[in-house]
């Protein structure tokens, strides 16, 4: 009987070798500057109450009304597959007392998150997120160092093509104020009834509406820029002041509205030019309001998410990817039953003497093993047959050259780590 194959969900992006070794990298160049802010990991579940998302989130996003994957549990509680990470992180932030203890809690993590989206190129149903969070203070020191973080990643990967685009989008004295004005302005336009709910959820809304002529529509639209208490505006202007102090450049782009419905104050997205139309490779800002609509106290908060998938891309366009593959340090051919078990044995001590190191199997024949041996990309080979074993010594053989040096097998760890260093020392890293 022929079995059918199998393919991958629609719209899921999988990483295999060798670009996941690619993909690695970005995500941990992404992470790094969290680090070493004192941010500390949170491995949260991948599906939650569905109720954490309809709240946290809002009912007016797409996120919350097209996109989620929800699904009944056998006991028939509704879950959803998380589609961004706040929600989560202040739900067992609250959960677990986290508020109660030292502040900001600073968290970071990463992972796949989930959209029903209709797939396109930087655009998936599976994709990949490294975040962070700080939560507890309400400073615009802290708004400008989280922006900082997210800046650093992407210098890390080498990134140039991108804009950092910042807005206010106030605090609630601000946004009442707007809200009256904007809706009064709604009132003049002709808006079907679904447009009309959403605006109803959440007024900002329909600066998201990308049909043309909503666009125009909204182009005389109030904006809550222009709304912005003192506190709010005097707040806004300190976040731009230490940008400017740390050298970040950036735009006001006071029509930008973010997908998601928890924020307030300082917001922003980081737009890359090579990317077409899913241009947007991390986004963030404050969530006054999260903590207490999700049963916490009133905390407020401030975090971004990036997307690994498109700074990937990102990375990719610009050729700023490091080329180098992994390559072994040595690669160990054993000829026999007897030297199979001897290699098994040094391949496991030298690996724990930080030495990597792999080895052929099967019943591959010398010639044949050579050739894995150099497809490998090792730098050192060494065959151990039964003479080899019964002398206690080998010989290492340098791939790039051919150079050949006899070591008792007691001293190979040692004699192989003085050979690295000199490869290493001899090609000027
Ligand atoms: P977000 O803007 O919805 O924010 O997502 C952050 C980033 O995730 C986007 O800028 C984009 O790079 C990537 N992304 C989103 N959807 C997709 C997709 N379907 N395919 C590929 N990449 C995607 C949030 O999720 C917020 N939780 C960020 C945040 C944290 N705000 C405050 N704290």
């Amino acid at each position: 009987m022929k079995f059918e194959k199998i393919q991958a969900p629609k719209g899921v992006r999988e990483y295999l070798p060798p670009e996941s070794r690619a993909f690695e990298w970005v995500r941990e160049e992404l992470i790094s500057p969290a680090r070493l802010a004192g941010y500390e990991l949170m491995e949260l579940p991948v599906f939650e109450d569905t109720n954490l998302f309809s709240r946290g989130v809002g009912e007016s996003t797409d996120v919350v009304s097209k996109e989620m994957y929800t699904f009944e549990d056998r006991a028939g509680r509704s879950l959803t597959l998380r589609p961004e990470g706040t929600a989560g992180v202040m739900r067992a932030v609250i959960e677990q007392n986290l508020d109660r203890g030292q502040l900001p809690v600073k968290i970071w993590y990463s992972g796949q998150f989930f959209r029903a989206e209709r797939p396109q190129a930087g655009r998936y149903r599976q994709f990949y997120q490294v975040g962070i969070e700080a939560i507890g203070v309400d400073d615009p020191a802290i708004d400008a160092e989280v922006i900082s973080i997210a800046y650093q990643g992407f210098r890390n990967i080498g990134l140039k093509n991108f804009t950092l685009q910042i807005t206010s989008l106030g605090d609630s004295v601000s946004r009442a104020a707007h809200r009256v004005d904007l809706l009064k302005f709604y009132q003049g336009l002709e808006l079907d009834d679904a447009t009309r709910q959403r605006a109803e959820i959440n007024p900002l809304r329909l600066f998201d509406d990308k049909r043309p002529e909503m666009v125009d529509a909204m182009q005389k639209a109030p904006l809550l820029i222009d709304y912005l208490s003192d506190e709010a505006a005097s707040n806004f202007e300190k976040v731009q002041s230490y940008l400017k102090e740390l050298n970040i450049d950036y735009i006001v782009n006071p029509r930008m509205v973010r997908g998601l419905d928890y924020y307030t104050g300082t917001t922003f997205e980081f737009v890359h030019s090579d990317l077409g139309a899913q241009s947007g490779i991390g986004g963030g800002g404050r969530y006054d309001g999260l903590m207490e609509v999700l049963g916490g106290q009133p905390l407020s908060g401030i975090g971004f998410g990036l997307g690994v998938d498109r700074v990937l891309l990102a990375a990719i366009a610009e050729k700023v990817l490091p080329s180098q593959s992994f390559n072994s340090d040595l690669f160990i051919i054993p000829l026999g039953e007897d030297a199979k078990s001897s290699a098994l044995s040094i391949a496991n001590q030298l690996r724990a003497q930080g030495i990597s190191t792999e080895m052929a199997f099967g019943e591959r024949a010398l010639k044949g093993a050579m050739k894995a041996a150099d497809k490998s990309g090792a730098r050192f080979v060494v065959v151990i047959g039964d003479s080899e074993i019964s002398e206690g010594v080998v010989e290492i053989k340098r791939m790039e050259d051919g150079a050949v040096n006899s070591v008792k097998i007691t001293e190979l760890a040692a004699e192989l780590k003085t050979l690295l260093r000199r490869d290493i020392y001899a090609q000027g890293k």
